[in-house]
């Protein structure tokens, strides 16, 4: 296993067991997870000139920030390539010839466009498992891509369409990184069907007007912020059994975009919905634990939306409420709050 598995997977578990923390989100993000420290050790004769692939590490090939204009040479043993920071801008068809094997291809903050990427280079990499290419210039997908794929990056581009079939058969496929690009609803829909592994979805900083249909139903976290949701279609989440943490934050909802029990998921955790227009408080599922509501123009405090009943073993989960930035006061949380929200140790109203 490539040992910079290992620090990827405690940023992965850290960021499913640590409380959200709104201003730095520290997991999944454009995490640097290639060790650059090897890039100092010699290299080996196997190797392009240019390049880097550690004596300790052979199968791995460091060409980040080398102003390269095109691929370099790739001899064939190399696993794992980084060509991070260059200046590549087209890739031709025969660039993978001689390491169909490849399993990581790093080729974030280049300047490929679709239109120089000639023919399908990419599905030719019949054992790929990691493919980033952010903060590219990309306008629409590179597919298709081999079924041994586990997490595909391509944020920071300006994709407008994903063709239907980009993601067919990726049964592998566990973290899909979009975030950043310029997708609308309709360009999407259906394109995450029959991805069974996905675990991880980030669709937030794009055009979304509400949630993209035929989502795999065993989804643990969906990021939709920052996008221009207005409404949440009835029943939506009903298919989402396993889903954990969702953002709707930065979106133009309101109470009408929010039909009744939409957002009372049972398996979920954490919620979402600062920075909206609501003015009142979403039902949510007892089991939710961290519910974000600042900055909204909430100005009522129904208990209901948190129980349904009360009693003594019939109250809500939430440890973590924010309501600042609301037309709420103290004085207008009900006394009967405090038996239904007794886990709450945290409750922030300004
Ligand atoms: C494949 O490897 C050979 C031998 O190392 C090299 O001459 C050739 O340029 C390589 N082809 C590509 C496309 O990298
Ligand atoms: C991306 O493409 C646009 C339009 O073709 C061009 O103006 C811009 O310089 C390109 N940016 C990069 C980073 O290649
Ligand atoms: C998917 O992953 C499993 C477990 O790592 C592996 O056994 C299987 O071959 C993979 N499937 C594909 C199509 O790569
Ligand atoms: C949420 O839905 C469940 C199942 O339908 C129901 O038992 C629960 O009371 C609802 N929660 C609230 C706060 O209405
Ligand atoms: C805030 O709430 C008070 C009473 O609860 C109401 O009179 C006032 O109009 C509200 N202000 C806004 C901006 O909604």
């Amino acid at each position: 296993m490539h040992l910079s598995c290992l620090p990827f997977l405690l940023i992965l578990i850290s960021g499913i067991f640590c409380q959200y923390d709104y201003e730095s989100v520290p997991y999944f993000t454009e995490g640097d997870y290639g060790y650059s420290h090897s890039m100092f050790e010699p290299s080996t004769a196997v190797c392009a000139p240019e390049c880097n692939c550690p004596v300790s590490y052979p199968s791995a090939m460091y060409c980040d920030k080398l102003k390269l204009k095109s691929l370099p040479i790739i001899p064939s043993g190399i696993k794992y390539l980084y060509l991070r920071n260059n200046m590549i801008d087209g890739i031709e068809e025969n660039a993978f010839d001689n390491v169909t094997d490849l399993e990581w291809l790093i080729l974030d903050h280049n300047h490929l466009e679709n239109s120089k990427i000639k023919g399908k280079p990419f599905s030719k990499l019949k054992s790929l498992k990691k493919l980033h290419i952010s903060y590219n210039n990309l306008t629409e997908d590179v597919g298709p891509l081999a079924s041994t794929l586990d997490e595909l990056q391509l944020t920071n581009n300006k994709i407008t369409k994903i063709s239907p079939s980009a993601l067919e058969g990726l049964v592998n496929l566990t973290i899909i990184h979009l975030q950043n690009n310029q997708l609308k609803e309709d360009s999407i829909s259906g394109v995450f069907k029959g991805l069974d592994s996905l675990l991880y979805l980030d669709l937030s900083h794009n055009q979304l007007t509400k949630p993209p249909l035929g989502l795999p139903a065993n989804i643990l976290m969906l990021y939709f912020d920052n996008n221009h949701i207005t409404n949440i279609p009835d029943h939506y989440f009903q298919p989402f059994k396993a889903l954990q943490f969702l953002r709707l934050s930065h979106n133009q909802l309101t109470d009408a975009g929010i039909p009744g029990n939409v957002l009372n998921i049972t398996s979920l955790i954490e919620l979402d919905l600062s920075y909206n227009q609501l003015k009142s408080i979403p039902t949510v599922s007892e089991n939710l634990e961290n519910y974000y509501l600042q900055v909204n123009q909430i100005n009522k405090f129904p208990v209901s939306s948190f129980c349904k009943v009360v009693g003594v073993l019939a109250y809500s989960k939430i440890k973590h409420l924010r309501l600042d930035g609301n037309n709420l006061t103290r004085a207008d949380l009900p006394q009967e709050m405090y038996n239904c929200l007794r886990m709450a140790g945290d409750i922030s109203l300004e």
